[in-house]
């Protein structure tokens, strides 16, 4: 079963606080970690958390390298992390567009913390540990947030800033063109 169909926000399953992976290395936990690249590869999306497809798994996956859907991130590589933690170094928080595959067609703009170490496991049980910046560590909290219930619209401060991506492309263009002036 490799795509599989993601949840979109109404479910309340999206709403749970997703529980701990216990056990690592088994069959189980690696087939459907590959149903999780598979689901989000097929979206085209630079992340995916476990629960949106329907496993209530502490589980995140994301990986950014030329995504049509985010023309002005960075690379962030491609990383499976198991039972994340977040560390913010600072105080610091930026606004930035976000969209979701369970929120699909929907943009909104988001402010996320700049500044953050993470870590977590691997599937074989190994830790990562890194320090993140900027859309690395954007795409962390977006997806963290779903481990904990949250979609991204609750993080929006000025709910004049979320539309159809169709309505609101060239505002997110105009917006990204000022920041990287
Ligand atoms: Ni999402």
């Amino acid at each position: 079963m490799p795509v599989r169909p993601v949840l979109r926000m109404g479910d309340p399953r999206l709403l749970l606080q997703s529980e701990p992976v216990h056990e690592f290395d088994t069959p189980e936990l690696h087939a459907f970690i590959k149903d999780m690249f598979d689901t989000m590869n097929s979206f085209n999306g630079v992340g995916i958390a476990a629960p949106q497809i329907g496993i209530n798994k502490r589980i995140i996956i994301f990986s950014v390298n030329k995504n049509p859907r985010y023309p002005y991130a960075e690379f962030v590589p491609t990383t499976i992390l198991i039972n994340p933690q977040i560390i913010f170094l600072d105080h610091e928080m930026e606004d930035g567009w976000e969209g979701c595959l369970s929120v699909p067609g929907i943009r909104g703009l988001v402010p996320r913390y700049l500044n953050l170490k993470y870590q977590g496991y691997d599937p074989l049980g190994n830790l990562i540990e890194r320090e993140a910046h900027n859309f690395h560590a954007r795409v962390l909290q977006h997806e963290c947030d779903h481990l904990d219930g949250v979609l991204f619209p609750r993080r929006i401060k000025d709910l004049t800033m979320i539309g159809f991506e169709e309505e609101v492309k060239d505002t997110i263009n105009a917006f990204y063109l000022q920041k990287n002036k």
